[in-house]
């Protein structure tokens, strides 16, 4: 691992760290909405096991099951040989804001509302390298396998997952319905963030999005891997048959929060400067239509202004203000998307604590 201090965290990234025996850290919200780009050492880790250090030079991506043409490349050969794309897209974890739903108390990572980010991902499309391998009759999905070991009770696994083959080759090269990247904010990956090779999935929760990826699999299957077949589904009780019953998670939600002020901060009566960011749900073609706040209780609603691009599979950031008085005790954003879909008030308890999107509140208090 990589990490040269006490908190497990790898030199220069600045996260509260959540986790650190896999290592598992967040932003400080008022740090993640500085920037629409969330620079690589404010951008959250989310590991299921250690950081593996993969050798470039003896690194071989292998590509197999029902394709015409089995590929082993190296990372310059990918590069050298397919058609370089770069896009921007927000990748979240389906546990993000977990700590907010009630008990009885969840477990896994208590994330805040932190486990998002948004970045610029170069490297070529996974169709591109899919149709250099040729496709047989009968796939339906693709399969990735990461470098890392994660040690279970009684066996050693590698982190993994696919996704239908309609999202690999949906898309155009300006947003691929995946990538593989690179570099990310133009920089090659960092160890933490998947060096040498990722994928990225925009629009589909963050497990999608295998890091150290060495292998890929056609099939006519989904995965058989753990995080596809068993973890990652929304399910009321954590048993064989309801995980066997429940369908993977792949979209994420849409979702927003407050950033600014933080939850607790005491603030004059009168106008209040709010900020935070959105998310629309990651199906094609929704985008966020409003973003409304309220400080009684959600009665009255005030519309914020998004002050950044907006951009397919991308998050946005807003601002707004709002009138605060001494009988103000929360503040609440909802954002509503261009599917007519709103965050709701509440959310169901699950008991995997996935997919929280429900208003998001942060208490104040106004003197
Ligand atoms: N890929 C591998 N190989 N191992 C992992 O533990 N975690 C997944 C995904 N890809 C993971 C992985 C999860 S749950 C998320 S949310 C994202 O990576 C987080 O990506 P990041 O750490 O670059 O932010």
């Amino acid at each position: 691992m990589h990490a040269d201090d006490k908190d497990g965290l790898p030199p220069g990234k600045r996260l509260v760290v959540r986790a650190s025996q896999s290592l598992n850290a967040e932003p400080a919200l008022e740090d993640l909405v500085a920037d629409w780009i969330t620079p690589v050492e404010g951008f959250y880790v989310r590991n299921h096991g250690p950081t593996p250090t993969v050798d470039v030079e003896s690194f071989r991506l292998s590509i197999e099951g029902m394709v015409e043409k089995p590929l082993q490349l190296s990372v310059a050969e990918l590069v050298e040989r397919f058609p370089a794309v770069k896009a921007s897209a927000t990748l979240t974890c389906a546990g993000n804001r977990r700590s907010e739903f009630q008990e009885p108390k969840i477990p896994g990572v208590a994330w805040g509302a932190g486990a998002i980010g948004n970045a610029g991902w170069s490297g070529t499309s996974l169709a591109a390298l899919l149709r250099q391998a040729g496709l047989r009759d009968g796939a339906k999905h693709v399969w990735f396998e990461g470098a890392d070991e994660i040690v279970d009770k009684i066996e050693k696994y590698p982190f993994g997952g696919s996704i239908p083959l309609e999202k690999a080759l949906a898309g155009d090269d300006r947003m691929p319905g995946a990538l593989l990247a690179t570099k990310m904010n133009d920089k090659p990956l960092t160890a933490e963030h998947g060096f040498p090779l990722r994928v990225v999935v925009p629009g589909y929760i963050g497990a999608r999005s295998v890091k150290w990826l060495k292998k890929i699999v056609v099939s006519d299957q989904p995965s058989p891997n753990h995080y596809l077949a068993q973890a990652y589904k929304l399910i009321a009780e954590d048993t064989p048959a309801a995980v066997a019953a429940a369908a993977p998670i792949y979209e994420y939600v849409l979702n927003s929060a407050i950033a600014i002020p933080a939850p607790g901060s005491a603030v004059s009566a009168g106008r209040l400067k709010v900020e935070g960011f959105a998310l629309p749900h990651g199906a094609p073609g929704h985008t966020l239509k409003t973003i409304e706040l309220s400080s009684d209780g959600g009665q009255s609603w005030t519309g914020a202004k998004i002050i950044s691009p907006v951009k397919d599979f991308c998050w946005v950031l807003w601002s707004a203000e709002i009138s605060v008085t001494p009988k103000t005790e929360r503040l609440i954003v909802r954002a509503t998307d261009s599917a007519g879909e709103t965050q709701p008030r509440d959310m169901p308890w699950n008991a995997k604590g996935y997919q929280y999107n429900a208003w998001h509140q942060v208490p104040l208090t106004v003197k």
